[in-house]
């Protein structure tokens, strides 16, 4: 999947010499050329060595395991990417702030940060009862196995979270089921754009705007995205 983000969304922080994307993996390799010094981090091993592996033993970008809410990469950036809805693992409001506090430690006063996350429609998370839904079978290329992954979805209206527990069917060439992984749920918090406007200015941000899509477009009812940039405040004390 091409991720057309990095650069647009490096846009607003024209003339910047390192960027920190505070995520990795989905995107093809291509994007990391465009900023000049990027660091990636992520909470799953496995995701930071699936972006490892797009981009091979470069030093750039380099790859950091951390938690959103508690890294410090001991380098300030000045712009920060939450790209492709990692923003909405934080589930309650502490974690959000955590998650987004502007720090010394890794963005300068005054940087931008710009974080990526669904536009979900209340129609759909509405039929979200459980219902376990298969998809398409894919073919592992290194096996030749055959596996159908399926998604069950559940969403709690009380505290916006949507839980998908999902498993994976091997199939044998009958397509008869061979055996089932059930993978542990994921939680993911359903965000409001009034919800997100005052989270960032909580956490210390200003100058906040929103975009509905990646062509750009204004954020409305039918917006796929909300895509959300912001300012750090000035900090107290200047440290770098
Ligand atoms: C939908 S994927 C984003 C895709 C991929 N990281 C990319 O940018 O192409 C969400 C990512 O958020 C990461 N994540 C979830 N909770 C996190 C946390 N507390 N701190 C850092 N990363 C987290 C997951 O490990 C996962 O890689």
């Amino acid at each position: 999947m091409r991720l057309p983000y990095p650069r647009k969304c490096a846009a607003p922080a024209t003339g910047c010499d390192h960027a920190a994307w505070p995520s990795t993996g989905h995107g093809d390799a291509e994007p990391w050329g465009g900023l000049p010094a990027n660091t990636g981090v992520d909470v799953s091993k496995e995701m930071l060595a699936v972006a490892r592996a797009k981009v091979g033993d470069a030093a750039n970008p380099r790859f950091v395991l951390g938690d959103m809410r508690t890294f410090e990469l001991g380098d300030s950036f000045d712009l920060a990417l939450i790209p492709a809805h990692s923003f909405q693992f934080m589930t309650n409001a502490d974690d959000q702030v955590a998650a987004l506090r502007p720090s010394p430690e890794h963005l300068v006063s005054g940087g931008r940060l710009v974080v990526h996350v669904n536009h979900d429609s209340l129609a759909d998370l509405a039929q979200k009862d459980g219902t376990e839904r298969m998809d398409d079978p894919i073919t592992e290329l290194a096996t030749g196995r055959r596996y159908r992954p399926s998604y069950a979805w559940t969403y709690d209206h009380a505290y916006q979270n949507a839980t998908v527990h999902m498993a994976w069917y091997e199939l044998s060439d009958e397509e008869a089921v061979v055996q089932r992984w059930d993978l542990d749920p994921m939680v993911l918090h359903v965000i409001t754009a009034v919800e997100m406007e005052h989270t960032l200015h909580r956490a210390g941000f200003e100058s906040t705007t929103v975009i509905g899509a990646f062509d750009g477009s204004p954020f409305s009812t039918d917006s796929p995205d909300m895509i959300w940039s912001a300012r750090s405040a000035p900090y107290a004390t200047e440290t770098r």
